[in-house]
Formats: C-alpha cells, structure tokens, sequence
C-alpha cells in the first residue's frame, strides 16, 4: 500500500487530533499516584475524551481492545489493559492515548513513575525517551525510514538495552494504524523514502533485559519474556517541508 500524504485539510484536524491526545496525557498526570488502579485512570481518561474533549476514544472496542486507554506496568512492554491493579511505589506505568477528532487520530504515550522507581526501571525510561527524540532528529524529506530505526536502535543498544521488534510506530490518518510501519531498528538509507505530508508515529518499546516478548493469554497483554522493565514513548509526526512537526506536544516543549 502507498503511503498517503495529507492535504492541508487533513493536517489541520491531524494537529487538533494531536493535542488533544496530548491534552490526555497532561490532565491524567496528577492522577497517577500510589494507590489508584489502572481502571480508574482508564474511567477518568474515557471521561474526559468523552465528555470534555468530544473526541473518540480509539482503543475502546479496537479489534476487541476493552477499555479506552492502555496501561502498562514495569515489566508489560505495552498494551496492559485497565483493571484492578493499584499502582504502588516504585511501578512504572507507560499510559497510552489514542482519540479520534473529526475523523483523525491521534496517538501519544508517556512513561509516569510512582515514587522513585528503581534505577534500572528509571534509566530504560530515559533512555526510551532519547530514542524516541533520536528518532524524531531524523524526519524530514528525503531520510528514509531506516535512518530512524537505525538512530533507536544504536542508542538502545549502545547502553545495554534492547528494542522490542514484534511491535513498530505506524501511519495514522483517518485510519489508526495504516501504512508504513515505523520500525525501530534498521539500517540507514534503506526503508520507505520520507516525504513531507506524511504522518506517522515513532513509538519504541525498549527492554532494559533482553528484547524477547509474550503475549498473555488475555490475547493483549505483551510482557518482557526475562520480566525485564520496559518502557515506551510515543509521539505523532508530521512531516514537514525541512523536517518535521510533532502533533502530540501541547506546548511545543521536547518531551
Ligand atoms: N495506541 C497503541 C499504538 O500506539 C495501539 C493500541 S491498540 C489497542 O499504536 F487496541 F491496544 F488499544
Ligand atoms: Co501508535
Ligand atoms: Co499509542
């Protein structure tokens, strides 16, 4: 399948799409403290998207998916389902926002720690998060998509952490995953060649163990196979003529 390039229309409702997501992500904040259960912060967000925002919750009801956001936990690299789990000190929680506004998606995720985490648990976060950036740095017309798979991986890898392959970063428009795919590991100068008007997400999973991964037998939840942390930021993407825009931060600030 080609990849679609989006008009000024569509991009507009693409950046509105994308700061609402990120809006999610900035009124859940407080929220995310010792004691609360993922099902609450699920409630809250569904609640807000709903209510607030009129947006669409994309998760809810995706090929089964029962709740409107994912959650997850220390070792679940990512699409932990909202339940009763209370969150503790110490945890690490990655809380993923996809909402649909006019049509469009948009798609972000950030890590939350509770308390101070463990160092290994504190610095695969960072270090998701430098991937995630390192990835951005490449976008713009003419870099392939292998340049920004290539950029994650060898800062991953370079600091003794490892990227998650069975899941990858994906074009969103009015569809929530269409193409490409956004892989986050490559080789520079192969892949897909980036062109502006395109959108996409960049969304590394990265395992402070080894990269190995399972799902439960819920048929959603991926965990670490060796129970490693992991973690995971997302952003939404749109290329721009010399380089990129990021939909999916709220006040222009890199992070
Ligand atoms: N938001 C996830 C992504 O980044 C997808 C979640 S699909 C769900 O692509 F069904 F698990 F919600
Ligand atoms: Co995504
Ligand atoms: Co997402």
């Amino acid at each position: 399948m080609a990849v679609s390039i989006k008009t000024p229309e569509e991009i507009a409702k693409m950046r509105v799409a994308g700061r609402l997501a990120a809006e999610v992500l900035e009124m859940i904040e407080p929220h995310v403290a010792a004691g609360v259960t993922t099902g609450e912060l699920d409630a809250i967000c569904h609640r807000y998207i709903v209510e607030e925002q009129r947006a669409i919750p994309a998760p809810l009801n995706y090929r089964g998916f029962p709740k409107s956001i994912c959650t997850s936990v220390n070792h679940v690299v990512c699409h932990g389902i909202p339940g009763d789990r209370r969150l503790k000190r110490g945890d690490i929680v990655n809380i993923d926002i996809t909402v649909i506004k006019d049509g469009f998606h948009g798609d972000t995720s950030r890590m939350f720690f509770i308390g101070k985490p463990p160092l290994i648990a504190e610095r695969v976060t960072r270090i998701s998060r430098e991937c995630l950036w390192r990835g951005i740095d490449q976008v713009r017309p003419g870099a392939r998509l292998g340049d920004i798979g290539h950029a994650i991986q060898q800062h991953a890898e370079g600091n003794n952490c490892s990227v998650v392959r069975e899941f990858c970063g994906h074009g969103i428009g009015r569809v929530f995953h269409e193409d490409p795919q956004v892989l986050h590991y490559g080789v520079p100068g192969t892949g897909v060649r980036i062109e502006a008007g395109m959108t996409f997400t960049i969304e590394p999973m990265i395992n402070a163990g080894r990269r190995g991964v399972k799902i439960l037998p819920d048929g959603w939840t991926v965990i670490t196979k060796d129970r490693s942390h992991s973690a995971q930021w997302e952003h939404t993407i749109l290329v721009t003529p010399d380089g990129c825009e990021v939909l999916t931060v709220a006040d222009g600030a890199r992070d």
